[in-house]
């Protein structure tokens, strides 16, 4: 972590959580949020639960706090004849001020493309949704020495619409595709290691862009192994996804972020 930037946790509840039981974790999350003051927190529900969970946030802001709300993912069209899908615009109606796009499960099970996502957070932008943009390498890739090839082909597909936004906040979440949901993480020493490079390739672009996204590391992680992972000089957050349906496991995750900032 680097105290320039103000650390994010961002919980991917999946296809999890819909209906009263999001609230109540919404509610719960905002006692996170006030309890941990330096870490900007922020929760991605299914498409159905996000107007309400905004609301619950918004409620329980007025008591003080903030919890952003995400989706987890949109169409970049603005509307017209695409049944199933939801727009941009639609989300921010419904109170999501961010959008995770181009994770991996999307880009796995529903052919999503480098194209599809360059469209996306080009949309995102336009709707002035903050994008947490995914990439990362399968285990495969990782086998062959091809993990940082893929993590550069994926963040080029994006990342001069990064640059040309550059005032804008927007995030990146690197996520080795063997560690989402296995039990396994990339160690420190290895995230940091794909980190620092994702960092160089934004500072190609520029230095304000490099020293104001943040990237955060998404793939199994957990209380236990959070605050390792978060102190590495690149890490500046998390994207979670099994450990944030649990206020207890979400809010360890949160302190160990904000027990950093603290001691820095
Ligand atoms: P996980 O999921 O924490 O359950 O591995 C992370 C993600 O897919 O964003």
């Amino acid at each position: 972590m680097n105290s320039a930037r103000k650390p994010l946790i961002a919980g991917n509840w999946k296809m999890h959580l819909g209906g009263i039981a999001g609230i109540e974790l919404a509610a719960k999350c905002m006692d996170i949020a006030r309890q941990n003051p330096h870490v900007e927190l922020v929760v991605a529900p299914p498409f159905t639960a996000i107007a309400a969970i905004a609301q619950e946030c918004e409620e329980q802001g007025e008591h003080g706090g903030h919890c952003g709300v995400a989706a987890q993912n949109m169409n970049a069209k603005s509307a017209g004849a695409y049944t199933g899908e939801v727009s941009p615009a639609m989300l921010a109606e419904a109170g999501a001020t961010w959008v995770i796009l181009g994770h991996s499960e999307r880009r796995q099970h529903y052919g999503e493309t480098d194209q599809q996502v360059h469209e996306k957070v080009a949309a995102a932008f336009v709707a002035k949704l903050v994008p947490i943009v995914c990439i990362g390498e399968t285990l495969e890739e990782r086998e062959s020495g091809q993990t940082l090839t893929v993590v550069k082909r994926q963040l080029s597909a994006f990342v001069e619409l990064l640059q040309e936004h550059v005032a804008l906040p927007s995030a990146i979440a690197y996520e080795p595709v063997w560690a989402i949901g296995t039990g396994k993480t990339a160690g420190p020493a290895e995230a940091e290691e794909v980190h620092a490079a994702i960092r160089e390739v934004l500072s190609a672009q520029s230095a304000e862009l490099a020293a104001k996204t943040r990237i955060l590391y998404g793939g199994s992680v957990k209380a236990d192994n959070a605050k390792a992972l978060l102190a590495a000089a690149n890490v500046d957050g998390a994207l979670v996804g099994g450990a944030s349906l649990e206020a207890a496991s979400f809010g360890a995750i949160a302190r160990a972020a904000e027990s950093l900032v603290v001691s820095s």
